[in-house]
């Protein structure tokens, strides 16, 4: 049989399901990633200097030591009691609520978790609301459950009121997906004001309030602002992940929520999917968080970062023309760059990868929306020099326009 039979062939076996979720833009940018030859401000790659490798070895032999075959063993679904426990203390201290570890369950990643939500709350058409734009990992986590999407303005202060309320005026909304802090792909933060706002608006309706946090503990200017919904809206979840802070390849990530019915069936639909998160890792994270001091770690990333942050933007100020605004992120790992009205940064990316450089174009951020005339730039996976060496070829690129 030919290759293209074969793929006609098998195409006719696949589910609506699959043939409904966009390819994954996120792999492509992987690829481009590991061209040693091209600068690429695409990936969301933490920078791997931030991994505590030998911290992480002394960890790996003592848990062997200690846990014996329990790091080896099948485990339970909702994930390692002790990791759940460490979570939920440092959670309470934090926000100052009162969690214990049956309000958190351990994920294979968040992005394991955005799946599992979907799953357990949405039947064909229901409805999402999203910031617009959004990140693009969790539209196409959603797409798998043929939702239907009510893209909400970001604004500089967070989401857009009136947008927000006249989303919610459709009968089928399940939840709301939001990322607060240095959003992904903008790097924008929701005001104080807008965070209460929103919850205002939120308590008004019986649906689940989604704040996906991997970057929160990035935060390298100003002070940490309140979850809009933990320890406030009775259906709130709040994401977390050791991705950023520890080590993305071990894909610990966690949910975290007072509402135990929802988690429990989350957790049901966890155990269909994958049994429980791997266990060596969990062991591993807790063993690394109780013997090491981690806060002054992810302090160590904040400055990196915000160095890594302040030479993208004084690259940008320098070499791009001032047609192009761009955002100023408080913290996290991303910019976001709007180029002059009706050009297409899906179009330029071509002409960028000749020049040796990449970033990820707007479009996959966007719900049904193409060629749209902006771009996400991220400053943690290169250091300052090459990112001004980067930006000046991408500001070279863009003065030809
Ligand atoms: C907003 C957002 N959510 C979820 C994820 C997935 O993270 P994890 O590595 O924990 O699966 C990412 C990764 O970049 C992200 O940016």
């Amino acid at each position: 049989m030919t290759e293209q039979t074969n793929s006609s062939a098998i195409d006719q076996l696949l589910s609506e399901r699959i043939k409904s979720t966009p390819p994954s833009f996120v792999r492509s940018i992987l690829k481009v990633a590991v061209d040693p030859e091209i600068i690429s401000f695409a990936g969301g790659l933490p920078n791997p200097v931030s991994f505590p490798q030998e911290e992480l070895l002394t960890s790996m032999e003592r848990i062997v030591k200690t846990y014996g075959d329990k790091v080896f063993q099948y485990s339970v679904t909702a994930g390692i009691p002790e990791l759940r426990r460490l979570l939920a203390q440092r959670y309470s201290q934090r926000y100052g609520v009162n969690l214990t570890e049956e309000n958190i369950l351990i994920t294979t990643g968040s992005q394991q978790a955005l799946d599992l939500i979907s799953k357990v709350l949405l039947n064909d058409n229901d409805g999402i609301i999203v910031e617009k734009p959004s990140y693009l990992g969790a539209l196409q986590a959603f797409s798998q459950y043929h939702p239907t999407f009510y893209p909400v303005n970001l604004t500089k202060d967070g989401l857009d009121l009136n947008q927000l309320e006249e989303a919610l005026t459709h009968e089928n909304i399940k939840f709301v997906y939001a990322i607060p802090d240095f959003q992904n792909p903008t790097g924008l933060t929701y005001s104080a004001e807008n965070r209460k706002k929103v919850g205002e608006i939120l308590q008004k309706h019986n649906i689940v309030l989604v704040e996906d946090d991997p970057y929160g503990d990035l935060r390298f200017r100003g002070e940490r602002l309140p979850y809009i919904g933990l320890g406030k809206h009775p259906n709130s979840i709040v994401l977390g992940t050791f991705s950023k802070t520890v080590t993305p390849g071990m894909r610990i990530g966690f949910i975290v929520s007072e509402n135990k019915e929802l988690l429990k069936n989350i957790s049901i639909s966890k155990e269909a999917s994958d049994l429980h998160t791997n266990v060596f890792s969990q062991y591993l994270i807790y063993d690394y968080l109780s013997n090491n001091d981690v806060d002054a770690h992810i302090n160590d990333i904040k400055n990196l970062y915000e160095d890594q942050a302040q030479a993208m933007l004084n690259a940008m100020a320098e070499y791009f023309p001032d047609t192009v605004s761009y955002t100023k992120p408080d913290g996290g790992m991303f910019i976001w760059a709007t180029l002059p009205e009706g050009v297409s940064a899906l179009e330029l990316f071509p002409k960028a990868l000749e020049k040796k450089v990449a970033f990820v174009p707007g479009d996959p951020f966007y719900v049904n929306q193409k060629n749209v005339n902006t771009m996400r730039l991220n400053y943690t996976n290169a250091d300052s020099t090459t990112i001004k060496e980067g930006i000046r070829r991408l500001g070279e690129l863009l003065k030809e326009l």
